[in-house]
Protein backbone atom coordinates (compact mmCIF):
# COMPACT_ATOMS: atom_id res chain seq x y z
CA UNK A 1 0.00 0.00 0.00
CA UNK A 2 2.09 3.07 -1.26
CA UNK A 3 1.90 6.01 1.65
CA UNK A 4 -0.88 8.13 1.44
CA UNK A 5 0.12 12.32 0.53
CA UNK A 6 -0.29 14.36 4.47
CA UNK A 7 -1.52 17.49 4.57
CA UNK A 8 1.07 20.19 6.13
CA UNK A 9 1.88 19.68 10.53
CA UNK A 10 0.09 22.36 12.13
CA UNK A 11 2.32 25.25 12.96
CA UNK A 12 3.49 25.51 16.47
CA UNK A 13 1.37 28.51 17.77
CA UNK A 14 -2.02 26.85 17.01
CA UNK A 15 -2.51 23.62 18.33
CA UNK A 16 -4.62 21.70 16.50
CA UNK A 17 -8.00 21.26 17.73
CA UNK A 18 -9.85 18.64 17.91
CA UNK A 19 -13.96 18.59 17.22
CA UNK A 20 -16.93 19.33 19.81
CA UNK A 21 -17.92 15.08 20.54
CA UNK A 22 -15.11 13.89 20.10
CA UNK A 23 -14.81 10.89 22.59
CA UNK A 24 -10.96 11.26 24.39
CA UNK A 25 -11.02 7.99 26.01
CA UNK A 26 -8.65 5.31 27.22
CA UNK A 27 -9.65 1.12 26.82
CA UNK A 28 -8.83 -1.47 29.45
CA UNK A 29 -10.05 -5.36 29.01
CA UNK A 30 -11.63 -7.48 31.37
CA UNK A 31 -9.24 -9.65 31.98
CA UNK A 32 -6.39 -7.64 31.93
CA UNK A 33 -7.36 -5.56 34.60
CA UNK A 34 -10.77 -6.95 36.81
CA UNK A 35 -8.93 -10.05 38.56
CA UNK A 36 -11.79 -11.64 41.19
CA UNK A 37 -11.48 -14.49 38.74
CA UNK A 38 -13.34 -17.05 40.85
CA UNK A 39 -15.79 -14.72 42.40
CA UNK A 40 -19.48 -14.68 42.18
CA UNK A 41 -19.96 -17.62 40.03
CA UNK A 42 -17.24 -16.78 37.67
CA UNK A 43 -15.54 -19.86 35.58
CA UNK A 44 -12.28 -20.02 33.98
CA UNK A 45 -11.79 -18.59 30.68
CA UNK A 46 -8.80 -20.12 28.12
CA UNK A 47 -6.54 -17.33 29.66
CA UNK A 48 -6.72 -18.81 32.94
CA UNK A 49 -6.65 -22.38 31.33
CA UNK A 50 -3.45 -20.62 29.54
CA UNK A 51 -1.92 -18.75 32.51
CA UNK A 52 -1.51 -21.77 34.48
CA UNK A 53 0.12 -23.69 31.34
CA UNK A 54 3.96 -23.75 32.27
CA UNK A 55 5.81 -21.69 29.80
CA UNK A 56 3.01 -19.41 27.94
CA UNK A 57 3.38 -16.44 30.28
CA UNK A 58 6.20 -14.44 31.10
CA UNK A 59 7.58 -15.62 34.85
CA UNK A 60 3.58 -18.03 35.15
CA UNK A 61 2.32 -14.17 35.61
CA UNK A 62 -2.04 -14.31 35.54
CA UNK A 63 -4.74 -12.39 35.70
CA UNK A 64 -5.85 -14.09 38.81
CA UNK A 65 -5.73 -9.96 40.71
CA UNK A 66 -4.38 -8.22 37.80
CA UNK A 67 -5.44 -4.47 39.16
CA UNK A 68 -8.25 -5.52 40.80
CA UNK A 69 -10.44 -3.38 39.23
CA UNK A 70 -13.62 -5.53 39.86
CA UNK A 71 -13.39 -4.14 43.57
CA UNK A 72 -11.55 -0.88 42.78
CA UNK A 73 -13.46 0.45 40.19
CA UNK A 74 -15.31 3.51 41.65
CA UNK A 75 -11.42 4.74 42.77
CA UNK A 76 -10.58 4.03 39.03
CA UNK A 77 -13.54 5.92 37.22
CA UNK A 78 -12.83 8.94 39.77
CA UNK A 79 -9.13 9.03 38.31
CA UNK A 80 -10.80 8.84 35.06
CA UNK A 81 -12.74 12.35 36.07
CA UNK A 82 -10.00 13.65 37.08
CA UNK A 83 -8.00 12.94 33.76
CA UNK A 84 -10.87 14.82 31.97
CA UNK A 85 -12.19 11.74 30.01
CA UNK A 86 -15.08 11.61 28.60
CA UNK A 87 -15.25 8.00 27.40
CA UNK A 88 -14.08 4.02 28.86
CA UNK A 89 -13.58 1.24 26.57
CA UNK A 90 -13.74 -1.80 28.91
CA UNK A 91 -14.88 -5.19 28.15
CA UNK A 92 -17.50 -7.75 29.33
CA UNK A 93 -15.85 -11.20 30.75
CA UNK A 94 -17.77 -13.74 29.33
CA UNK A 95 -17.42 -16.14 31.63
CA UNK A 96 -18.17 -13.62 34.20
CA UNK A 97 -21.85 -13.09 33.01
CA UNK A 98 -22.43 -16.60 31.27
CA UNK A 99 -20.43 -18.87 33.34
CA UNK A 100 -20.78 -21.89 30.81
CA UNK A 101 -21.02 -19.98 27.52
CA UNK A 102 -24.40 -21.09 27.21
CA UNK A 103 -27.74 -20.77 28.77
CA UNK A 104 -28.87 -18.13 31.40
CA UNK A 105 -26.89 -15.26 32.87
CA UNK A 106 -25.11 -14.73 36.04
CA UNK A 107 -26.88 -11.74 37.53
CA UNK A 108 -23.89 -11.04 40.14
CA UNK A 109 -22.06 -10.78 36.36
CA UNK A 110 -23.88 -8.53 35.17
CA UNK A 111 -24.88 -6.26 38.35
CA UNK A 112 -21.09 -5.56 38.23
CA UNK A 113 -21.32 -4.14 34.73
CA UNK A 114 -24.29 -1.95 35.71
CA UNK A 115 -22.70 -0.73 38.64
CA UNK A 116 -19.81 -0.18 36.51
CA UNK A 117 -21.29 1.77 33.96
CA UNK A 118 -23.28 3.43 36.21
CA UNK A 119 -20.66 5.13 37.91
CA UNK A 120 -19.32 5.99 34.49
CA UNK A 121 -22.31 7.78 33.22
CA UNK A 122 -22.70 9.79 36.92
CA UNK A 123 -19.25 11.12 36.34
CA UNK A 124 -20.62 12.24 32.80
CA UNK A 125 -18.30 9.11 31.07
CA UNK A 126 -19.19 7.58 27.98
CA UNK A 127 -19.24 3.90 28.34
CA UNK A 128 -18.52 1.87 25.29
CA UNK A 129 -18.62 -1.58 26.18
CA UNK A 130 -16.54 -4.53 23.83
CA UNK A 131 -17.92 -7.96 24.23
CA UNK A 132 -15.60 -10.00 23.57
CA UNK A 133 -11.35 -9.18 24.25
CA UNK A 134 -10.25 -12.68 24.17
CA UNK A 135 -11.68 -14.33 27.17
CA UNK A 136 -13.57 -17.67 25.71
CA UNK A 137 -15.04 -19.58 28.47
CA UNK A 138 -13.56 -22.31 28.80
CA UNK A 139 -16.07 -24.74 28.29
CA UNK A 140 -16.85 -23.69 24.84
CA UNK A 141 -13.29 -24.17 24.27
CA UNK A 142 -13.14 -27.63 25.70
CA UNK A 143 -16.52 -28.10 22.93
CA UNK A 144 -14.02 -26.86 20.17
CA UNK A 145 -13.41 -23.07 20.39
CA UNK A 146 -14.06 -20.78 17.53
CA UNK A 147 -12.62 -23.03 14.65
CA UNK A 148 -16.35 -24.49 15.56
CA UNK A 149 -19.19 -22.71 14.17
CA UNK A 150 -21.53 -23.25 17.32
CA UNK A 151 -18.94 -20.57 19.12
CA UNK A 152 -20.20 -18.25 16.82
CA UNK A 153 -23.84 -19.06 18.08
CA UNK A 154 -23.24 -19.09 21.58
CA UNK A 155 -21.81 -15.80 21.18
CA UNK A 156 -25.03 -14.32 18.99
CA UNK A 157 -26.67 -15.59 22.62
CA UNK A 158 -24.53 -13.92 24.85
CA UNK A 159 -24.29 -10.65 23.07
CA UNK A 160 -28.26 -10.70 23.22
CA UNK A 161 -28.21 -11.57 26.71
CA UNK A 162 -25.49 -8.66 27.84
CA UNK A 163 -27.22 -6.07 25.57
CA UNK A 164 -30.48 -7.00 27.28
CA UNK A 165 -29.35 -6.49 30.42
CA UNK A 166 -27.11 -3.10 30.04
CA UNK A 167 -28.66 -1.33 26.78
CA UNK A 168 -30.33 0.97 28.90
CA UNK A 169 -27.15 2.27 30.29
CA UNK A 170 -24.96 1.33 27.69
CA UNK A 171 -25.11 3.47 23.79
CA UNK A 172 -22.20 1.82 22.18
CA UNK A 173 -21.07 -1.95 21.73
CA UNK A 174 -17.79 -3.46 20.39
CA UNK A 175 -18.64 -7.13 19.28
CA UNK A 176 -15.39 -8.36 18.84
CA UNK A 177 -11.55 -7.00 19.82
CA UNK A 178 -8.57 -7.36 17.15
CA UNK A 179 -10.09 -10.83 15.49
CA UNK A 180 -7.01 -11.09 14.16
CA UNK A 181 -4.94 -12.15 17.43
CA UNK A 182 -8.25 -14.58 18.67
CA UNK A 183 -7.75 -16.29 15.38
CA UNK A 184 -4.13 -16.56 14.10
CA UNK A 185 -2.39 -15.69 17.73
CA UNK A 186 -4.83 -18.07 19.46
CA UNK A 187 -4.88 -21.10 17.27
CA UNK A 188 -1.94 -20.09 14.60
CA UNK A 189 1.31 -19.26 16.26
CA UNK A 190 -0.30 -20.64 19.46
CA UNK A 191 1.05 -17.55 21.68
CA UNK A 192 -2.08 -16.13 23.06
CA UNK A 193 -4.97 -18.53 24.50
CA UNK A 194 -5.72 -21.06 24.10
CA UNK A 195 -2.49 -21.52 22.50
CA UNK A 196 -3.18 -23.80 19.62
CA UNK A 197 -0.66 -24.27 16.31
CA UNK A 198 -2.83 -25.42 13.76
CA UNK A 199 -2.91 -22.83 10.21
CA UNK A 200 -6.59 -24.65 9.44
CA UNK A 201 -7.99 -24.27 13.00
CA UNK A 202 -6.51 -20.62 12.60
CA UNK A 203 -8.90 -19.54 9.12
CA UNK A 204 -11.50 -21.41 10.49
CA UNK A 205 -11.63 -19.80 13.44
CA UNK A 206 -11.20 -16.61 11.70
CA UNK A 207 -14.49 -17.25 9.48
CA UNK A 208 -16.32 -18.29 12.77
CA UNK A 209 -15.29 -14.76 14.48
CA UNK A 210 -16.48 -13.00 11.39
CA UNK A 211 -20.14 -15.16 12.12
CA UNK A 212 -20.44 -14.66 15.54
CA UNK A 213 -19.42 -10.52 14.67
CA UNK A 214 -22.61 -10.58 12.46
CA UNK A 215 -25.09 -12.51 14.26
CA UNK A 216 -24.00 -10.57 17.34
CA UNK A 217 -24.92 -7.17 15.32
CA UNK A 218 -28.30 -8.55 14.63
CA UNK A 219 -28.47 -10.32 18.18
CA UNK A 220 -27.63 -6.93 19.39
CA UNK A 221 -29.77 -4.73 17.06
CA UNK A 222 -32.78 -7.21 18.09
CA UNK A 223 -32.47 -5.85 21.80
CA UNK A 224 -31.02 -2.07 22.19
CA UNK A 225 -32.14 0.82 21.68
CA UNK A 226 -32.46 2.37 17.74
CA UNK A 227 -30.20 4.71 19.31
CA UNK A 228 -27.63 2.62 20.11
CA UNK A 229 -23.96 2.01 17.95
CA UNK A 230 -22.50 -0.95 17.07
CA UNK A 231 -18.69 -1.41 16.21
CA UNK A 232 -16.07 -3.53 16.05
CA UNK A 233 -12.31 -3.27 16.72
CA UNK A 234 -9.51 -4.67 14.24
CA UNK A 235 -6.32 -4.34 14.66
CA UNK A 236 -5.26 -3.50 10.97
CA UNK A 237 -1.36 -4.22 9.97
CA UNK A 238 -0.27 -0.66 8.38
CA UNK A 239 2.30 -2.57 5.37
CA UNK A 240 5.47 -1.46 3.79
CA UNK A 241 7.22 -3.56 1.52
CA UNK A 242 10.88 -3.86 2.76
CA UNK A 243 12.28 -2.77 -0.98
CA UNK A 244 9.98 -1.73 -4.38
CA UNK A 245 10.53 -5.09 -5.50
CA UNK A 246 8.07 -6.82 -7.18
CA UNK A 247 8.04 -9.88 -4.93
CA UNK A 248 7.94 -7.54 -1.75
CA UNK A 249 5.12 -5.73 -2.99
CA UNK A 250 3.60 -8.99 -3.12
CA UNK A 251 4.64 -9.87 0.47
CA UNK A 252 2.40 -6.98 1.19
CA UNK A 253 -0.35 -7.81 -1.14
CA UNK A 254 -0.33 -11.60 0.87
CA UNK A 255 0.35 -10.02 4.75
CA UNK A 256 -3.11 -7.57 3.36
CA UNK A 257 -5.06 -10.77 2.99
CA UNK A 258 -4.52 -12.72 5.62
CA UNK A 259 -4.09 -9.64 8.39
CA UNK A 260 -6.03 -7.16 6.89
CA UNK A 261 -8.68 -8.39 4.11
CA UNK A 262 -9.90 -11.47 5.52
CA UNK A 263 -11.65 -9.45 8.25
CA UNK A 264 -12.89 -6.13 5.64
CA UNK A 265 -13.76 -8.40 3.03
CA UNK A 266 -16.22 -9.98 5.00
CA UNK A 267 -17.62 -7.28 7.39
CA UNK A 268 -17.56 -4.31 4.92
CA UNK A 269 -18.01 -5.66 1.66
CA UNK A 270 -19.53 -8.87 1.80
CA UNK A 271 -16.90 -11.56 0.52
CA UNK A 272 -13.34 -13.33 1.39
CA UNK A 273 -10.96 -11.73 -0.53
CA UNK A 274 -10.61 -14.06 -4.14
CA UNK A 275 -6.43 -14.17 -3.56
CA UNK A 276 -6.75 -15.15 -0.12
CA UNK A 277 -8.80 -18.34 -0.97
CA UNK A 278 -5.74 -18.92 -3.32
CA UNK A 279 -3.15 -18.57 -1.28
CA UNK A 280 -4.05 -20.88 1.33
CA UNK A 281 -6.01 -22.87 -1.07
CA UNK A 282 -3.31 -25.58 -0.38
CA UNK A 283 -4.63 -26.01 3.31
CA UNK A 284 -8.30 -25.57 2.82
CA UNK A 285 -11.18 -25.29 0.17
CA UNK A 286 -13.08 -22.63 2.73
CA UNK A 287 -15.83 -25.32 2.91
CA UNK A 288 -16.84 -24.13 6.50
CA UNK A 289 -17.81 -20.96 4.88
CA UNK A 290 -21.93 -21.63 4.00
CA UNK A 291 -24.16 -20.56 1.58
CA UNK A 292 -25.93 -17.10 3.55
CA UNK A 293 -23.07 -16.75 5.58
CA UNK A 294 -21.72 -14.02 3.66
CA UNK A 295 -24.98 -11.38 4.86
CA UNK A 296 -24.91 -13.14 7.91
CA UNK A 297 -21.49 -11.19 8.55
CA UNK A 298 -21.94 -8.12 6.08
CA UNK A 299 -24.04 -6.14 8.88
CA UNK A 300 -24.18 -2.48 8.76
CA UNK A 301 -21.57 -0.95 11.68
CA UNK A 302 -21.82 2.72 12.64
CA UNK A 303 -18.03 2.56 12.74
CA UNK A 304 -15.06 0.81 12.58
CA UNK A 305 -12.62 0.94 15.59
CA UNK A 306 -9.17 0.62 14.79
CA UNK A 307 -6.51 -0.57 16.90
CA UNK A 308 -2.99 0.50 16.07
CA UNK A 309 0.45 0.24 17.27
CA UNK A 310 3.10 0.39 14.89
CA UNK A 311 3.87 -0.18 10.76
CA UNK A 312 4.62 -4.05 9.52
CA UNK A 313 7.50 -4.23 7.11
CA UNK A 314 7.18 -7.34 4.88
CA UNK A 315 9.25 -8.86 2.50
CA UNK A 316 9.23 -12.13 0.28
CA UNK A 317 12.14 -14.88 1.46
CA UNK A 318 14.37 -15.95 -1.31
CA UNK A 319 13.50 -19.90 -2.14
CA UNK A 320 15.00 -22.02 0.39
CA UNK A 321 15.87 -19.02 2.41
CA UNK A 322 14.26 -18.89 6.19
CA UNK A 323 12.30 -15.62 6.53
CA UNK A 324 12.78 -12.91 9.04
CA UNK A 325 10.04 -13.43 11.98
CA UNK A 326 10.23 -9.67 13.58
CA UNK A 327 6.57 -9.23 13.25
CA UNK A 328 6.08 -8.27 16.92
CA UNK A 329 3.91 -10.94 17.95
CA UNK A 330 5.71 -12.40 20.30
CA UNK A 331 7.88 -15.55 18.81
CA UNK A 332 6.66 -18.56 19.00
CA UNK A 333 7.83 -21.58 16.51
CA UNK A 334 4.39 -21.64 14.47
CA UNK A 335 3.54 -19.12 12.27
CA UNK A 336 0.32 -16.81 12.55
CA UNK A 337 0.09 -16.32 8.93
CA UNK A 338 -1.63 -19.41 7.20
CA UNK A 339 -0.32 -19.59 3.43
CA UNK A 340 2.14 -16.91 3.74
CA UNK A 341 5.13 -19.09 4.52
CA UNK A 342 7.78 -17.20 2.98
CA UNK A 343 6.90 -13.78 4.14
CA UNK A 344 9.89 -11.97 5.99
CA UNK A 345 8.81 -9.61 8.78
CA UNK A 346 11.23 -6.69 9.87
CA UNK A 347 10.76 -3.92 12.47
CA UNK A 348 10.58 -0.23 11.14
CA UNK A 349 13.06 2.23 11.25
CA UNK A 350 13.51 4.40 14.32
CA UNK A 351 12.93 4.49 18.14
CA UNK A 352 11.46 1.28 19.53
CA UNK A 353 9.13 1.21 22.42
CA UNK A 354 9.61 -1.43 25.35
CA UNK A 355 7.80 -4.11 23.28
CA UNK A 356 10.35 -3.38 20.26
CA UNK A 357 7.57 -2.32 18.13
CA UNK A 358 8.95 0.71 15.93
CA UNK A 359 7.10 4.49 17.00
CA UNK A 360 5.87 5.44 13.41
CA UNK A 361 2.76 7.29 13.46
CA UNK A 362 3.04 7.44 9.81
CA UNK A 363 0.91 4.32 10.17
CA UNK A 364 -2.09 5.50 11.74
CA UNK A 365 -2.75 8.20 9.23
CA UNK A 366 -2.19 5.55 6.79
CA UNK A 367 -4.78 3.58 8.40
CA UNK A 368 -7.24 6.08 8.53
CA UNK A 369 -7.03 7.50 5.02
CA UNK A 370 -6.52 3.90 3.41
CA UNK A 371 -10.10 3.08 5.08
CA UNK A 372 -12.02 6.47 4.03
CA UNK A 373 -10.96 6.13 0.73
CA UNK A 374 -11.71 2.50 0.24
CA UNK A 375 -15.03 2.70 2.56
CA UNK A 376 -16.02 6.27 1.58
CA UNK A 377 -18.06 8.08 4.77
CA UNK A 378 -17.73 5.01 7.48
CA UNK A 379 -16.79 6.52 10.47
CA UNK A 380 -13.64 5.67 12.53
CA UNK A 381 -12.75 5.68 15.99
CA UNK A 382 -9.34 4.90 17.44
CA UNK A 383 -9.68 2.51 19.94
CA UNK A 384 -6.09 1.47 20.84
CA UNK A 385 -2.96 3.40 20.61
CA UNK A 386 -0.44 3.58 23.06
CA UNK A 387 3.05 2.30 24.38
CA UNK A 388 4.93 0.40 26.73
CA UNK A 389 7.88 1.97 27.90
CA UNK A 390 10.01 1.52 31.51
CA UNK A 391 8.68 4.38 33.36
CA UNK A 392 11.29 6.05 35.97
CA UNK A 393 9.93 6.74 39.13
CA UNK A 394 11.10 9.92 41.17
CA UNK A 395 11.66 10.43 45.04
CA UNK A 396 8.52 12.51 44.69
CA UNK A 397 6.33 9.72 44.10
CA UNK A 398 5.82 11.02 40.66
CA UNK A 399 6.36 9.47 37.38
CA UNK A 400 7.75 10.55 34.42
CA UNK A 401 7.23 8.70 30.83
CA UNK A 402 8.29 11.49 28.53
CA UNK A 403 8.62 8.87 26.22
CA UNK A 404 4.95 8.28 26.49
CA UNK A 405 4.05 11.10 26.04
CA UNK A 406 5.68 11.90 22.88
CA UNK A 407 4.02 8.51 21.35
CA UNK A 408 1.09 9.59 22.29
CA UNK A 409 1.36 13.01 20.81
CA UNK A 410 2.50 12.04 17.37
CA UNK A 411 -0.30 9.78 16.95
CA UNK A 412 -2.86 12.26 17.81
CA UNK A 413 -1.56 14.51 15.24
CA UNK A 414 -1.65 11.85 12.92
CA UNK A 415 -5.40 11.27 13.56
CA UNK A 416 -5.86 15.28 13.15
CA UNK A 417 -4.09 15.58 10.26
CA UNK A 418 -6.38 11.96 8.85
CA UNK A 419 -9.44 14.21 9.66
CA UNK A 420 -8.46 17.31 7.74
CA UNK A 421 -7.43 14.61 4.63
CA UNK A 422 -10.79 13.37 4.84
CA UNK A 423 -11.23 10.82 7.76
CA UNK A 424 -14.57 10.76 9.92
CA UNK A 425 -12.69 9.83 13.52
CA UNK A 426 -15.15 10.48 16.00
CA UNK A 427 -12.97 9.51 18.97
CA UNK A 428 -9.86 8.09 20.01
CA UNK A 429 -8.83 5.79 23.06
CA UNK A 430 -5.27 5.62 24.64
CA UNK A 431 -4.11 2.06 25.78
CA UNK A 432 -4.56 1.65 28.26
CA UNK A 433 -5.92 3.69 31.21
CA UNK A 434 -3.15 1.89 33.81
CA UNK A 435 -0.79 -0.28 33.63
CA UNK A 436 -2.00 -4.14 33.70
CA UNK A 437 -1.66 -7.91 32.54
CA UNK A 438 -0.23 -7.71 29.18
CA UNK A 439 -1.17 -10.85 28.57
CA UNK A 440 2.30 -13.41 27.14
CA UNK A 441 3.93 -10.75 28.81
CA UNK A 442 2.32 -10.66 31.91
CA UNK A 443 3.15 -7.51 34.07
CA UNK A 444 6.19 -7.13 32.39
CA UNK A 445 5.38 -4.82 30.22
CA UNK A 446 3.70 -1.18 30.97
CA UNK A 447 1.02 1.19 28.97
CA UNK A 448 -0.57 2.53 31.42
CA UNK A 449 -1.37 6.24 31.69
CA UNK A 450 -1.95 5.28 35.29
CA UNK A 451 1.27 3.52 36.96
CA UNK A 452 -0.03 1.19 38.90
CA UNK A 453 2.26 -0.78 42.12
CA UNK A 454 1.19 -4.18 41.51
CA UNK A 455 2.11 -5.40 45.23
CA UNK A 456 0.20 -2.71 46.85
CA UNK A 457 -2.79 -1.82 43.91
CA UNK A 458 -1.91 2.27 44.26
CA UNK A 459 -2.65 4.82 41.25
CA UNK A 460 -0.36 7.02 40.14
CA UNK A 461 -1.18 9.04 37.23
CA UNK A 462 2.05 9.48 35.07
CA UNK A 463 3.04 12.58 33.43
CA UNK A 464 1.49 11.37 30.35
CA UNK A 465 -2.15 11.44 31.63
CA UNK A 466 -1.49 14.56 33.33
CA UNK A 467 -0.50 16.05 29.69
CA UNK A 468 -3.18 13.91 28.33
CA UNK A 469 -5.99 15.21 30.41
CA UNK A 470 -5.34 18.69 29.42
CA UNK A 471 -5.82 17.84 25.57
CA UNK A 472 -9.10 15.77 26.48
CA UNK A 473 -10.26 19.08 28.25
CA UNK A 474 -9.51 21.85 26.09
CA UNK A 475 -9.76 19.36 22.86
CA UNK A 476 -6.58 21.12 21.69
CA UNK A 477 -3.41 18.82 21.15
CA UNK A 478 -0.66 21.31 23.23
CA UNK A 479 2.83 20.00 22.56
CA UNK A 480 4.63 17.91 25.40
CA UNK A 481 5.81 20.16 27.90
C1 LIG B 1 -3.67 -5.08 21.76
C2 LIG B 1 -4.69 -5.68 22.71
C3 LIG B 1 -4.63 -5.10 24.09
C4 LIG B 1 -3.22 -4.83 24.54
C5 LIG B 1 -2.46 -4.06 23.51
C6 LIG B 1 -1.05 -3.72 23.90
O1 LIG B 1 -3.37 -6.00 20.76
O2 LIG B 1 -5.98 -5.51 22.19
O3 LIG B 1 -5.34 -5.94 24.96
O4 LIG B 1 -2.61 -6.03 24.85
O5 LIG B 1 -2.44 -4.77 22.31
Amino acid sequence: MPVPPTSPLPTATTPPRFPAGFLWGAATSAYQVEGAVAEDGRTPSIWDTFCRTPGKVFQGHTGEIAVDHYHRFREDVRLMAELGLTAYRFSVSWPRVQPTGRGPAAKPGLDFYRRLADELLSHGITPVATLYHWDLPQELESAGGWPERATAERFAEYAALVGEALGDRVGHWTTLNEPWCSAFLGYGSGVHAPGRTDPVAALRAAHHLNLGHGLAVDALRGVLPASAKVSVSLNLHALRPLTPSAADRDAVRRIDAVGNRVFLGPLLEGAYPEDLLADTAHLTDWSFVRTGDATRIHRALDWLGVNYYTPTVVSTAAEGAAPAREDGHGGGTASPWPGADRIGFHAAPGERTAMGWAVDATGLHQLLTDLTDRYPGLPLIVSENGAAYVDRGGEDGTVDDPERTAYLHAHLAAVHRAAADGADVRGYFAWSLMDNFEWAYGYDKRFGLVHVDFPTQTRTPKASARWYARVARSGELHPPA
